[in-house]
């Protein structure tokens, strides 16, 4: 395997990506951090928080410093900048990879990540990192894909070849696009308790920021996963023509792949 590379970076076009898709995906976030109860005074860690909307949110709700791993510089000047706002005071920052985090044993009470699992390899190994970061009795909550209820209706015939290219993009750089389906056996594995595992499916029609987020986002990559067989650089052009004009009649139908938040206790012993 190479060496693990971040499919999407941190330009100023993927920046305007996160943030449309935070408005979208950000409420369901906070009804998971409703749902744990995160108490004032908590030990908290967030992995991959990227432009900081939730990290922000958690630091609130903490009403104290949140400790971060964030590897892209942009991304962690950014969750830098947000500490100086609000006044809650300086975490701990490691910037670099989760897996050269030298994460303290037995801390926390929450660690909390979204989209970052399905980059990574290994995500076993990394588990079992957090699990040993958490306190006994303290929680891992990732939210994460389950990705097959992707779909475009009318289907497009070259759809179920565009899928394979899908999970074939991230699984360039070792990342599964569905790991949401396999973390409850992941944490069961490594010694988590999984409490909860809520689902979120969402639909949208040409015209609602539904359809812009996954129209954004995989027309974008499209070029790349053409690359990828068996889709084929001339099935990733019909299938683009399709899109554009699937676009343009109010009927068209993108469902979206499933979030899964999967939140999981540590044994207390
Ligand atoms: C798709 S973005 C999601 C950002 C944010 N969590 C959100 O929900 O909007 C993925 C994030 O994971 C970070 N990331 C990528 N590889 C990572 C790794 N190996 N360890 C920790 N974070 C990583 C990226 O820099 C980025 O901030």
């Amino acid at each position: 395997m190479p060496r693990y590379r971040y499919l999407l970076g941190d330009a100023r076009r993927e920046r305007a990506r996160l943030q449309h898709q935070a408005g979208i995906w950000d409420p369901k976030a906070l009804a998971l951090f409703d749902r744990l109860k995160i108490r004032r005074g908590s030990r908290v860690l967030e992995i991959g928080p990227g432009l900081g909307s939730l990290h922000k949110d958690l630091r609130r709700r903490v009403r104290g410093p949140v400790d971060v791993v964030e590897p892209s510089p942009a991304f962690a000047d950014g969750v830098r900048a947000l500490s100086r706002r609000d006044g809650f005071g300086d975490g701990q920052l490691w910037q670099c990879n989760l897996v050269d985090a030298p994460l303290p044993r037995n801390t926390y009470d929450l660690i909390f990540a979204r989209w970052v699992f399905l980059f990574l390899p290994n995500p076993e190994a990394h588990v079992k990192k957090l699990v040993a970061a958490l306190k006994p009795g303290g929680r891992l909550a990732i939210e994460d894909y389950c990705r097959w209820t992707l779909r475009m209706v009318p289907e497009p015939p070259e759809w179920e070849n565009f899928l394979k290219a899908d999970g074939a993009f991230f699984a360039t750089q070792g990342g599964d696009v569905n790991i949401g389906a396999r973390l409850p056996q992941i944490y069961a594995k490594a010694g988590l308790d999984v409490i909860d595992i809520t689902p979120t499916t969402k639909y949208g029609r040409p015209g609602s920021r539904e359809w812009d987020w996954l129209t954004t986002y995989f027309l974008g990559v499209m070029p790349q996963m053409a690359t990828l067989r068996p889709f084929t650089p001339k099935q990733a052009a019909a299938l683009r023509r399709h899109w554009l004009t699937a676009g343009k009649k109010k009927t068209s139908l993108l469902i979206s792949p499933t979030v899964l938040d999967v939140v999981g206790r540590k044994k207390r012993r």
